[in-house]
């Protein structure tokens, strides 16, 4: 089943520091790089390279040629793709020792979509697909309700978390991929122990994947749910774990995996991902995946079911 992803594109520009800038404080980095990123653009990577057919639509600014050249080196295809004299979204990222990063958003052509454009986009679709959306454009309760009466199946990541996210028709989805302060947002109370539960007796219809970083994740569809942790892996940066774990998550779903398998999987690719710099650059491809799989390189815990 393909995925056509309503995703953002950013122009990551990345900073490698000690430790995060504090407020009032002026810091020197130690390096910089101007990456490809965007939740979406790393989320379409992320499923590409596990093997799934991707549409990526979107809009690219002026700045944004590389981006888009990124996707189709990847196998994306991008011809529902619009440009743009605009400039691209864009993000701030800071990246500590710790390999934890910080990161501001600019929006830039990622919030011009319009409703004509979605139109346009789901036709030239067709009726058979997941459509993916995360929350680093506009119109996405637009896009959900259209994707939804056309019979297309609809997966929102709701990232990164804003007041906004309570108010789409989450009911309609048939995947929510949030993590801890997403799903909390959305769940109302504390990102505590009941939180996919919480999740799911909200939007019993959807399947609920909840990410908690180096802990590991929980999933449930269907009155099913399972858990993992993480491999215990030295990270360098973190950016794009989450995409990539996001990116397999689905591909495992779509291609009739078992949620136990699924998630091994995404963890086994997050791995990976967390041990290399960069966003969409650091996702790994499903070779590499089952070669480290093969090799041993990586401990991927048990998948605890009930
Ligand atoms: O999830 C990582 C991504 O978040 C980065 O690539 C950055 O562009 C932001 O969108």
């Amino acid at each position: 089943m393909p995925i056509l992803n309503f995703g953002s594109l950013n122009i990551d520009h990345v900073y490698r520091v000690d430790t995060f800038v504090q407020p009032g404080e002026t810091k020197h980095t130690k390096s910089y790089m101007m990456n490809s990123g965007g939740k979406g653009l790393n989320q379409s990577i992320a499923a590409a390279r596990a093997g799934s057919q991707v549409f990526h639509a979107g809009i690219a600014g002026r700045d944004g040629g590389f981006l888009v050249e990124k996707l189709r080196e990847t196998g994306v295809d991008t011809s529902l793709m619009k440009p743009s004299t605009e400039v691209s979204g864009h993000a701030i990222i800071e990246v500590a020792d710790s390999g934890q990063n910080r990161i501001l958003l600019y929006g830039g052509t990622n919030q011009m979509l319009t409703e004509a454009y979605i139109d346009q986009t789901l036709e030239a679709f067709g009726a058979e697909g997941l459509v993916l959306l995360q929350n680093e454009t506009n119109l996405i309760g637009e896009i959900i309700e259209k994707a939804a009466a056309r019979g297309l199946k609809v997966a929102l990541n709701a990232a990164p978390y804003s007041n906004e996210v309570k108010s789409f028709p989450i009911n309609l989805l048939d995947w929510l991929i949030v993590n801890e302060v997403e799903g909390a947002g959305i769940a109302g109370g504390e990102a505590d122990e009941s939180l996919l539960q919480r999740l799911v007796e909200l939007y019993p219809q959807a399947g609920i994947l909840l990410t908690l970083g180096s802990r590991g994740a929980q999933c449930a569809r269907n009155g099913h749910f399972a858990s993992i942790g993480s491999c215990r892996v030295q990270a360098v940066d973190t950016t794009a774990a989450g995409d990539t774990f996001s990116g397999y998550f689905l591909y495992g779903v779509l291609h009739g995996l078992s949620l136990a398998d699924t998630l091994r999987l995404a963890t086994a690719a997050s791995a990976l991902c967390v041990q290399r710099p960069g966003a969409a650059d650091s996702i790994p491809t499903m070779a590499e995946v089952k070669q480290a799989l093969s090799e041993g390189a990586l401990s991927v815990p048990e998948v605890c079911e009930w």
